[in-house]
Protein backbone atom coordinates (compact mmCIF):
# COMPACT_ATOMS: atom_id res chain seq x y z
CA UNK A 1 0.00 0.00 0.00
CA UNK A 2 1.40 3.27 -0.79
CA UNK A 3 2.23 6.47 1.88
CA UNK A 4 0.11 8.67 2.81
CA UNK A 5 0.17 10.82 5.88
CA UNK A 6 -2.61 8.50 7.74
CA UNK A 7 -1.21 4.99 6.36
CA UNK A 8 0.12 4.58 9.66
CA UNK A 9 -3.53 4.11 10.84
CA UNK A 10 -3.64 0.44 9.41
CA UNK A 11 -0.63 -0.72 11.03
CA UNK A 12 -0.16 -2.07 14.89
CA UNK A 13 0.48 1.02 17.10
CA UNK A 14 2.56 0.35 20.28
CA UNK A 15 2.54 3.21 23.44
CA UNK A 16 -0.59 5.12 21.75
CA UNK A 17 -3.32 6.54 24.10
CA UNK A 18 -6.36 4.88 24.27
CA UNK A 19 -8.76 7.69 24.03
CA UNK A 20 -12.30 6.53 25.59
CA UNK A 21 -13.74 9.31 23.35
CA UNK A 22 -13.03 9.37 19.80
CA UNK A 23 -15.16 11.94 18.51
CA UNK A 24 -13.57 14.70 20.92
CA UNK A 25 -10.18 13.32 19.42
CA UNK A 26 -11.08 13.68 15.94
CA UNK A 27 -12.50 17.31 16.70
CA UNK A 28 -8.82 18.19 17.78
CA UNK A 29 -7.55 16.60 14.80
CA UNK A 30 -9.10 18.79 12.84
CA UNK A 31 -8.00 21.86 15.04
CA UNK A 32 -4.70 21.25 14.71
CA UNK A 33 -4.75 20.17 10.95
CA UNK A 34 -6.28 24.00 10.55
CA UNK A 35 -3.23 25.19 12.81
CA UNK A 36 -0.11 26.66 11.20
CA UNK A 37 2.58 24.82 10.82
CA UNK A 38 5.27 25.02 14.38
CA UNK A 39 8.03 24.54 11.67
CA UNK A 40 8.95 25.61 7.81
CA UNK A 41 10.33 23.66 5.13
CA UNK A 42 13.69 25.38 4.77
CA UNK A 43 14.55 25.21 7.95
CA UNK A 44 14.02 21.77 8.09
CA UNK A 45 16.57 21.46 4.72
CA UNK A 46 18.60 24.19 6.62
CA UNK A 47 19.00 21.20 9.32
CA UNK A 48 19.38 18.41 6.74
CA UNK A 49 22.00 19.96 4.68
CA UNK A 50 24.14 20.85 8.69
CA UNK A 51 23.36 17.00 9.28
CA UNK A 52 24.73 15.57 5.78
CA UNK A 53 28.28 17.75 6.67
CA UNK A 54 27.23 15.46 10.12
CA UNK A 55 27.42 12.47 7.88
CA UNK A 56 30.46 13.11 6.36
CA UNK A 57 32.06 13.70 9.76
CA UNK A 58 32.65 17.47 9.46
CA UNK A 59 30.69 18.25 12.30
CA UNK A 60 28.74 16.83 15.48
CA UNK A 61 25.80 17.13 16.67
CA UNK A 62 24.62 18.20 20.41
CA UNK A 63 20.87 16.91 20.84
CA UNK A 64 19.53 17.97 24.50
CA UNK A 65 16.89 18.93 26.96
CA UNK A 66 14.08 17.41 28.92
CA UNK A 67 12.81 14.29 28.95
CA UNK A 68 9.51 15.39 29.13
CA UNK A 69 8.43 18.69 28.95
CA UNK A 70 5.77 19.62 31.15
CA UNK A 71 2.40 22.44 31.32
CA UNK A 72 3.47 23.07 34.84
CA UNK A 73 7.38 23.85 34.65
CA UNK A 74 7.23 25.86 31.55
CA UNK A 75 7.97 30.11 31.38
CA UNK A 76 10.50 31.86 29.21
CA UNK A 77 13.56 31.45 31.71
CA UNK A 78 13.05 27.55 31.72
CA UNK A 79 13.36 28.11 27.55
CA UNK A 80 16.16 30.50 27.79
CA UNK A 81 18.40 28.55 30.12
CA UNK A 82 18.54 25.13 27.79
CA UNK A 83 19.12 27.54 24.20
CA UNK A 84 21.89 29.11 26.73
CA UNK A 85 23.27 25.48 28.05
CA UNK A 86 23.05 24.11 24.11
CA UNK A 87 24.79 27.52 23.38
CA UNK A 88 27.02 26.89 25.77
CA UNK A 89 28.01 23.18 25.18
CA UNK A 90 28.31 23.81 21.39
CA UNK A 91 31.05 26.95 22.58
CA UNK A 92 33.28 24.27 24.86
CA UNK A 93 33.35 22.25 21.90
CA UNK A 94 33.94 25.15 19.77
CA UNK A 95 36.90 25.49 22.06
CA UNK A 96 38.25 22.52 22.06
CA UNK A 97 38.80 23.24 18.32
CA UNK A 98 36.39 21.62 17.17
CA UNK A 99 34.81 23.99 14.34
CA UNK A 100 31.25 22.80 13.45
CA UNK A 101 28.37 22.16 16.08
CA UNK A 102 24.76 21.79 15.29
CA UNK A 103 22.57 22.20 18.18
CA UNK A 104 19.52 20.36 18.26
CA UNK A 105 16.90 20.59 21.45
CA UNK A 106 14.38 18.46 22.80
CA UNK A 107 12.27 20.93 22.47
CA UNK A 108 7.92 22.03 22.00
CA UNK A 109 6.98 18.94 21.36
CA UNK A 110 8.14 16.42 23.63
CA UNK A 111 5.71 16.06 25.30
CA UNK A 112 4.49 12.27 25.58
CA UNK A 113 6.46 8.93 26.97
CA UNK A 114 6.72 5.40 25.84
CA UNK A 115 6.15 3.84 29.31
CA UNK A 116 7.21 0.23 30.19
CA UNK A 117 4.31 -0.35 32.17
CA UNK A 118 0.68 0.71 31.26
CA UNK A 119 -0.52 0.76 34.70
CA UNK A 120 0.97 2.22 38.06
CA UNK A 121 0.24 0.77 41.46
CA UNK A 122 0.59 3.27 44.75
CA UNK A 123 -0.37 1.53 47.85
CA UNK A 124 -2.86 -0.87 46.43
CA UNK A 125 -4.09 1.70 44.20
CA UNK A 126 -3.47 0.64 40.18
CA UNK A 127 -4.07 3.40 37.38
CA UNK A 128 -2.75 4.01 34.20
CA UNK A 129 0.96 5.46 33.75
CA UNK A 130 1.54 9.07 32.56
CA UNK A 131 2.21 9.23 29.07
CA UNK A 132 3.49 13.23 29.68
CA UNK A 133 1.37 16.09 29.53
CA UNK A 134 0.09 15.80 26.12
CA UNK A 135 -1.90 12.96 27.04
CA UNK A 136 -2.86 12.68 30.78
CA UNK A 137 -1.78 14.48 34.13
CA UNK A 138 0.14 13.21 36.51
CA UNK A 139 -1.43 13.34 39.89
CA UNK A 140 -2.24 10.18 41.00
CA UNK A 141 -5.97 10.17 40.83
CA UNK A 142 -8.56 8.59 38.35
CA UNK A 143 -9.71 11.59 35.77
CA UNK A 144 -5.87 12.89 35.86
CA UNK A 145 -4.84 9.63 33.89
CA UNK A 146 -7.65 9.25 31.64
CA UNK A 147 -6.17 10.02 28.21
CA UNK A 148 -7.86 13.58 26.89
CA UNK A 149 -7.66 14.58 23.59
CA UNK A 150 -7.71 18.65 24.40
CA UNK A 151 -4.22 18.24 25.88
CA UNK A 152 -2.52 17.87 22.19
CA UNK A 153 -4.25 21.57 21.64
CA UNK A 154 -1.78 22.85 24.97
CA UNK A 155 1.04 21.29 24.02
CA UNK A 156 0.95 22.56 20.44
CA UNK A 157 0.03 26.26 21.92
CA UNK A 158 3.60 25.76 24.50
CA UNK A 159 5.20 24.53 21.24
CA UNK A 160 4.29 27.71 19.37
CA UNK A 161 5.31 29.72 22.50
CA UNK A 162 8.21 27.69 22.56
CA UNK A 163 9.37 28.52 19.01
CA UNK A 164 9.14 31.73 19.34
CA UNK A 165 10.94 32.57 22.54
CA UNK A 166 13.61 30.48 20.91
CA UNK A 167 13.62 32.55 17.58
CA UNK A 168 13.86 35.94 19.79
CA UNK A 169 16.86 34.29 21.97
CA UNK A 170 18.68 33.25 18.72
CA UNK A 171 18.53 36.84 17.34
CA UNK A 172 20.08 38.31 20.91
CA UNK A 173 22.51 35.22 21.46
CA UNK A 174 24.29 36.16 18.15
CA UNK A 175 25.13 39.55 20.05
CA UNK A 176 25.87 37.54 23.58
CA UNK A 177 28.53 34.95 21.37
CA UNK A 178 31.24 36.99 22.06
CA UNK A 179 30.28 36.95 25.85
CA UNK A 180 29.84 33.06 25.94
CA UNK A 181 33.00 32.18 23.88
CA UNK A 182 35.01 34.21 26.41
CA UNK A 183 33.32 32.21 29.56
CA UNK A 184 34.67 28.94 27.59
CA UNK A 185 38.44 30.93 26.59
CA UNK A 186 37.47 31.18 23.04
CA UNK A 187 37.54 34.25 20.76
CA UNK A 188 35.96 33.43 17.79
CA UNK A 189 33.89 35.86 16.54
CA UNK A 190 30.15 35.35 16.27
CA UNK A 191 28.49 33.86 14.05
CA UNK A 192 24.12 33.78 13.55
CA UNK A 193 23.12 30.94 15.65
CA UNK A 194 20.70 28.18 14.53
CA UNK A 195 18.84 26.46 16.73
CA UNK A 196 16.61 23.64 15.58
CA UNK A 197 13.88 21.28 17.74
CA UNK A 198 13.14 17.88 17.84
CA UNK A 199 10.81 15.66 19.59
CA UNK A 200 10.04 11.59 19.79
CA UNK A 201 6.87 11.18 17.08
CA UNK A 202 4.87 9.25 19.35
CA UNK A 203 1.26 10.81 18.94
CA UNK A 204 1.31 10.22 15.34
CA UNK A 205 -2.51 11.78 15.60
CA UNK A 206 -0.69 15.00 16.38
CA UNK A 207 1.97 14.35 13.90
CA UNK A 208 -0.49 13.49 11.30
CA UNK A 209 -2.11 17.33 11.86
CA UNK A 210 0.88 18.94 11.70
CA UNK A 211 2.12 17.02 8.03
CA UNK A 212 1.96 19.26 5.35
CA UNK A 213 2.59 19.01 1.20
CA UNK A 214 5.54 21.22 0.23
CA UNK A 215 4.59 22.15 -3.31
CA UNK A 216 8.25 23.14 -4.33
CA UNK A 217 9.97 19.80 -2.97
CA UNK A 218 7.07 17.95 -3.93
CA UNK A 219 7.29 16.21 -0.31
CA UNK A 220 5.59 16.14 2.83
CA UNK A 221 7.07 17.38 5.75
CA UNK A 222 6.49 16.86 9.42
CA UNK A 223 5.44 20.12 10.49
CA UNK A 224 6.05 19.81 14.25
CA UNK A 225 9.18 20.49 14.23
CA UNK A 226 12.48 20.22 12.60
CA UNK A 227 13.79 16.45 13.60
CA UNK A 228 11.52 14.09 14.79
CA UNK A 229 12.81 10.18 16.39
CA UNK A 230 11.19 7.32 17.21
CA UNK A 231 11.56 5.51 20.15
CA UNK A 232 13.42 2.29 21.30
CA UNK A 233 9.72 0.65 21.70
CA UNK A 234 8.09 2.39 18.85
CA UNK A 235 10.46 0.82 16.00
CA UNK A 236 8.84 -2.21 14.90
CA UNK A 237 9.56 -2.61 11.15
CA UNK A 238 6.07 -3.17 10.13
CA UNK A 239 4.28 -0.53 13.34
CA UNK A 240 2.70 2.75 12.67
CA UNK A 241 5.93 4.92 13.98
CA UNK A 242 7.71 3.12 11.43
CA UNK A 243 4.96 3.88 8.33
CA UNK A 244 4.68 7.57 9.31
CA UNK A 245 8.32 8.79 9.48
CA UNK A 246 9.33 6.45 6.38
CA UNK A 247 7.06 9.01 4.08
CA UNK A 248 7.95 12.44 5.50
CA UNK A 249 10.83 14.26 4.30
CA UNK A 250 12.54 15.38 7.94
CA UNK A 251 15.61 13.92 9.50
CA UNK A 252 14.58 11.12 11.28
CA UNK A 253 16.48 9.86 14.57
CA UNK A 254 15.93 6.08 15.33
CA UNK A 255 17.21 5.02 18.68
CA UNK A 256 19.09 1.60 18.96
CA UNK A 257 18.70 -0.26 22.01
CA UNK A 258 20.13 -3.33 22.94
CA UNK A 259 18.49 -5.70 21.33
CA UNK A 260 18.09 -4.41 18.06
CA UNK A 261 20.62 -7.02 15.68
CA UNK A 262 22.34 -6.41 12.84
CA UNK A 263 19.89 -7.24 10.15
CA UNK A 264 16.87 -5.56 11.80
CA UNK A 265 18.63 -2.52 11.76
CA UNK A 266 19.34 -2.94 8.02
CA UNK A 267 15.72 -3.59 7.50
CA UNK A 268 15.00 -0.13 9.16
CA UNK A 269 17.34 1.86 7.65
CA UNK A 270 15.92 0.27 4.02
CA UNK A 271 12.24 1.64 5.37
CA UNK A 272 13.46 4.81 6.68
CA UNK A 273 16.60 5.86 3.98
CA UNK A 274 16.36 3.87 1.00
CA UNK A 275 17.92 6.51 -0.73
CA UNK A 276 20.49 6.65 1.33
CA UNK A 277 21.00 10.99 1.75
CA UNK A 278 23.49 12.11 3.96
CA UNK A 279 21.58 14.13 6.73
CA UNK A 280 18.10 11.91 6.93
CA UNK A 281 18.94 9.44 9.80
CA UNK A 282 20.33 9.44 13.21
CA UNK A 283 21.05 6.07 14.43
CA UNK A 284 21.18 7.13 18.66
CA UNK A 285 22.38 4.05 20.31
CA UNK A 286 21.09 3.65 23.92
CA UNK A 287 22.50 0.59 25.41
CA UNK A 288 23.84 1.37 28.74
CA UNK A 289 28.00 1.68 29.97
CA UNK A 290 27.63 -2.24 30.42
CA UNK A 291 26.36 -3.30 27.26
CA UNK A 292 27.50 -0.56 24.67
CA UNK A 293 31.17 -2.64 23.90
CA UNK A 294 28.96 -5.97 23.29
CA UNK A 295 26.00 -4.28 21.25
CA UNK A 296 27.96 -1.24 19.11
CA UNK A 297 30.50 -2.76 17.00
CA UNK A 298 28.63 -5.21 15.01
CA UNK A 299 25.90 -2.56 14.41
CA UNK A 300 28.19 0.11 13.44
CA UNK A 301 30.28 -2.24 11.37
CA UNK A 302 26.79 -3.39 9.68
CA UNK A 303 26.38 0.51 8.45
CA UNK A 304 30.12 0.90 7.15
CA UNK A 305 29.71 -2.68 5.36
CA UNK A 306 26.39 -1.62 3.76
CA UNK A 307 27.79 2.08 3.10
CA UNK A 308 25.50 3.42 4.89
CA UNK A 309 24.90 7.24 5.02
CA UNK A 310 23.36 7.07 8.52
CA UNK A 311 24.89 9.22 11.10
CA UNK A 312 25.60 7.17 14.52
CA UNK A 313 24.96 9.36 17.52
CA UNK A 314 25.12 7.64 21.49
CA UNK A 315 22.40 8.97 24.06
CA UNK A 316 23.99 7.40 27.13
CA UNK A 317 21.37 8.16 29.29
CA UNK A 318 18.23 5.76 28.34
CA UNK A 319 20.46 2.71 29.16
CA UNK A 320 21.83 3.89 32.58
CA UNK A 321 18.74 4.49 34.67
CA UNK A 322 19.24 2.91 38.36
CA UNK A 323 16.67 3.12 41.12
CA UNK A 324 18.16 4.51 44.69
CA UNK A 325 16.30 5.25 48.10
CA UNK A 326 13.34 5.47 45.52
CA UNK A 327 14.62 7.54 43.11
CA UNK A 328 15.01 6.78 39.75
CA UNK A 329 18.43 8.05 39.02
CA UNK A 330 22.17 8.15 36.70
CA UNK A 331 25.61 7.95 37.29
CA UNK A 332 27.43 10.68 35.90
CA UNK A 333 30.48 8.75 35.30
CA UNK A 334 28.15 5.86 34.39
CA UNK A 335 27.12 8.66 31.69
CA UNK A 336 30.51 9.37 30.58
CA UNK A 337 31.58 5.64 30.27
CA UNK A 338 29.14 5.18 27.71
CA UNK A 339 30.20 8.19 25.86
CA UNK A 340 34.00 7.33 26.00
CA UNK A 341 33.01 3.76 24.71
CA UNK A 342 31.19 5.17 21.94
CA UNK A 343 33.94 7.06 21.05
CA UNK A 344 36.18 4.57 21.41
CA UNK A 345 34.35 2.08 19.60
CA UNK A 346 33.74 4.45 16.37
CA UNK A 347 37.48 4.86 16.40
CA UNK A 348 38.65 0.83 15.77
CA UNK A 349 35.56 0.81 13.57
CA UNK A 350 36.77 3.79 11.17
CA UNK A 351 33.33 5.52 11.67
CA UNK A 352 32.39 8.85 12.42
CA UNK A 353 31.45 9.57 16.34
CA UNK A 354 28.75 12.02 15.22
CA UNK A 355 26.88 13.34 17.96
CA UNK A 356 25.02 12.88 21.69
CA UNK A 357 22.15 12.86 22.50
CA UNK A 358 21.12 14.15 26.65
CA UNK A 359 18.39 14.22 28.84
CA UNK A 360 19.36 17.37 30.76
CA UNK A 361 17.68 21.21 31.75
CA UNK A 362 19.80 24.71 32.42
CA UNK A 363 18.06 24.43 35.95
CA UNK A 364 19.65 23.58 39.38
CA UNK A 365 17.73 20.17 39.59
CA UNK A 366 19.11 17.02 41.78
CA UNK A 367 18.24 14.22 39.40
CA UNK A 368 21.59 12.36 38.75
CA UNK A 369 24.72 11.52 40.82
CA UNK A 370 28.25 13.08 40.38
CA UNK A 371 29.73 15.00 38.54
CA UNK A 372 32.00 17.58 39.15
CA UNK A 373 29.30 19.20 41.95
CA UNK A 374 29.92 15.68 43.13
CA UNK A 375 26.14 15.55 43.53
CA UNK A 376 25.12 12.53 46.53
CA UNK A 377 22.30 10.30 46.91
CA UNK A 378 20.93 12.35 50.12
CA UNK A 379 20.67 15.28 47.59
CA UNK A 380 18.41 13.49 45.66
CA UNK A 381 14.92 14.79 47.21
CA UNK A 382 16.38 18.50 47.44
CA UNK A 383 15.29 19.45 43.85
CA UNK A 384 13.98 16.57 42.68
CA UNK A 385 11.83 18.02 39.62
CA UNK A 386 11.55 15.54 36.86
CA UNK A 387 8.47 13.93 36.23
CA UNK A 388 9.81 11.32 34.13
CA UNK A 389 13.61 10.66 33.48
CA UNK A 390 16.42 12.43 36.03
CA UNK A 391 18.30 15.21 33.72
CA UNK A 392 21.86 16.68 34.04
CA UNK A 393 21.50 19.81 35.54
CA UNK A 394 23.89 22.72 33.89
CA UNK A 395 26.90 22.48 35.82
CA UNK A 396 26.55 18.26 35.17
CA UNK A 397 25.95 18.99 31.07
CA UNK A 398 28.85 21.01 31.06
CA UNK A 399 30.98 18.66 32.65
CA UNK A 400 29.93 15.89 30.18
CA UNK A 401 30.49 18.75 27.05
CA UNK A 402 34.06 18.76 28.60
CA UNK A 403 34.84 15.26 28.12
CA UNK A 404 33.42 15.17 24.71
CA UNK A 405 35.61 18.21 23.81
CA UNK A 406 38.66 16.26 25.22
CA UNK A 407 37.37 12.98 22.97
CA UNK A 408 37.20 14.98 20.25
CA UNK A 409 40.77 16.28 20.52
CA UNK A 410 42.06 12.94 20.80
CA UNK A 411 40.20 12.00 17.87
CA UNK A 412 41.38 14.52 15.85
CA UNK A 413 45.00 13.80 17.20
CA UNK A 414 44.75 10.07 16.12
CA UNK A 415 43.20 11.08 12.91
CA UNK A 416 46.00 13.59 12.04
CA UNK A 417 49.15 11.04 12.79
CA UNK A 418 47.01 8.44 10.36
CA UNK A 419 47.16 10.50 7.86
CA UNK A 420 50.81 11.82 8.44
C1 LIG B 1 13.48 9.16 25.56
O1 LIG B 1 14.35 9.57 24.76
O2 LIG B 1 12.97 9.88 26.43
C2 LIG B 1 13.12 7.72 25.51
C3 LIG B 1 11.99 7.27 26.02
O3 LIG B 1 14.07 6.98 24.93
P1 LIG B 1 14.07 5.46 24.41
O4 LIG B 1 13.04 5.37 23.33
O5 LIG B 1 15.47 5.32 23.88
O6 LIG B 1 13.79 4.59 25.59
CO1 LIG C 1 13.75 9.78 28.92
Amino acid sequence: MSWSPKSWRNRPAAQMPDYPDPEALGRVEARLAAAPPLTKVADIMHLRAQLARVASGRAFLIQGGDCAESFAEFGSDKVRTTFNLLLKMGAILRAGGYGEVVHLARIAGQFAKPRSSPSETIDGVTLPSYRGDAVNGPAFDEASRIPDPRRLLDAHRQAQVTIDLLKAYAAAAYADLPEINRDVGSNEPARPVSLFTSHEALLLNYEQALTRFDEASERWWALSGHMIWIGDRTRQLDGAHVEFASGIANPIGLKCGPNLEPDALLRLIDRLDPDNRPGRLVLIGRFGAANVGDRLPELMRVTLREGRAAIWSIDPMHGNTRSLGGFKTRLVQDIMAEVSAFFEVAAAENVHPGGVHLEMTGADVTECLGGSVKMSEEDLPRRYLTLCDPRLNRTQALDVASTIARLLRQRRALTRSDAA
